[in-house]
């Protein structure tokens, strides 16, 4: 049936999340729902409880930044979509947290992800992005992205911000991927958050015997915000663990994307092989396609109202960047994939006072690993069909695939 009649009458709401049926397209149905009621509509989440979703560009920075709506995780009403975000919203630190206490987080960890420093570790990243490309070739064909270059990178590069020894990735790779999993229930995401917390916990007593303080942001936060009082132990581990979380699953999961929809676009590869120095705008392009981060969550902690539809307070609210970097009000042919299209006002990094921390450290990790791996191996292709590269389902939480075989 045709989303349209299901939200009339009676008839039982659309369900909120969808999955999608394309890796790198949005859940069709958002489309069937923006064409025939706008940029904001009715849906149910996984507990029947009733949701607005907002699908339009201009309604969602709109609302993104209106401090009527709340990002507050800590409210026992905030709504999930889904029982495993439900555990995550546990850690409520930076992204599940409102002014003016948020701020006062993120004024601590901003120096650590700035333009000036992710320009610094620029060079790093990408020797180490060529390493590990290096490796692939010298291994041989088949290969897979996901574990041979997109998890390695971003762990590595969230590691050395951080200061936490790459030597433990696996073990917190591990816990992180269980929180995004989708077949994770609510116990089992609960139980990875305790363990990331336990990891964080002996990593910041760790640190705290050393008598010089390492390079990584963990290390000033121990020896300079604990050691003055300015922050509490359980503060520095909340930042810890909202960073280490948010900072690899995302970007790996985008490279991986990144390579498999280049592969599937051979025109649009190719314009990007033939010029290096428009990776800047490839990689915007394909964050804006791809968007990854497909749900941010809010309430509403009064009423507002967006066009003709009145949010009450206490009303869930949920945006879909994915379908929201399709308005055609907003980018011209938005479904096309055009590299050179030089748009920077997609929402795939979010908006407002949440905008994501780490945007140009996922930048530099895609742009070096993109151009790399398609400049040293130039025969790259997938090794199984499109059809049958795996979907994460729409609870996923960060969209993407399970793994990516290729061949050269
Ligand atoms: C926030 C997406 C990489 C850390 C966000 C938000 C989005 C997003 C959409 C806003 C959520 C909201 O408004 O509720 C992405 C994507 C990435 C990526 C698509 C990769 C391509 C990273 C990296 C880090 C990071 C590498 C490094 C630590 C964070 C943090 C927040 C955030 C801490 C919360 C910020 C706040 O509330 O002030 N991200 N992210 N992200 N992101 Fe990212």
């Amino acid at each position: 049936p045709s989303a349209v009649g299901l939200t009339t009458g009676n008839a039982p709401l659309p369900d909120f999340p969808q999955l999608r049926t394309c890796p790198y397209q949005p859940p069709p149905g958002y489309r069937d729902l923006r064409l025939a009621e706008g940029p904001v509509v009715r849906a149910r989440l996984y507990d029947g409880r009733p949701t607005w979703v907002v699908l339009g560009h201009a309604v969602a920075r709109e609302l993104l930044v209106d401090p009527r709506l709340s990002s507050d995780w800590g409210r026992p009403d905030f709504p999930s979509p889904s029982p495993r975000r439900k555990a995550i919203q546990k850690a409520t630190m930076l992204i599940g947290m409102d002014q003016p206490e948020h701020s006062a987080y993120r004024r601590r960890v901003i120096p650590s992800f700035s333009v000036r420093r992710t320009r610094e570790l620029g060079e790093s990243i990408h020797r180490r992005a060529g390493e590990l490309v290096d490796a692939l070739l010298e291994q041989g064909p088949p290969a897979e992205i996901l574990r041979g270059l997109a998890l390695p990178l971003s762990s590595h590069t969230i590691c050395g911000i951080l200061g936490v020894p790459y030597e433990d990735h696996a073990y917190f790779e591990e816990q992180s991927a269980m929180l995004v999993a989708s077949h994770a229930s609510e116990e089992d995401a609960t139980g990875a958050l305790t363990n990331l917390r336990d990891f964080l916990v002996s990593l910041v007593d760790r640190k705290e015997k050393e008598p010089e303080p390492g390079e990584g942001l963990l290390d000033t936060l121990v020896h300079k915000d604990l050691a003055e009082g300015s922050l509490s132990r359980e503060e520095v581990i909340a930042l810890g663990i909202i960073l280490l979380m948010a900072g690899h699953e995302t970007t790996a999961s985008m490279i991986t994307l990144s390579t498999f929809t280049l592969l599937q676009h051979p025109g649009q590869l190719e314009a990007f092989r033939a010029d290096p120095d428009a990776a800047g705008p490839a990689v915007e392009e394909l964050l804006r396609y791809l968007s990854i981060g497909d749900v941010a969550m809010r309430i509403a902690a009064e009423d507002i109202t967006v066009g003709d539809v009145r949010i009450e307070a206490g009303d869930s609210v949920m945006l879909s960047a994915a379908e929201i970097n399709r308005d055609p009000e907003a980018f011209e042919d938005p479904d096309v994939l055009d590299l050179g299209r030089g748009a920077r006002h997609h929402l795939a990094f979010g908006y407002g006072v949440h905008q994501c921390i780490g945007q140009n450290l996922a930048r530099a990790q895609l742009r070096s690993a993109l151009t790399l791996l398609f400049s040293r191996i130039p025969g790259l292709r997938l090794a199984v069909p499109a059809e049958e590269v795996e979907i994460k389902p729409a609870q996923s939480g960060v969209q993407g695939i399970y793994e990516l075989p290729v061949a050269w």
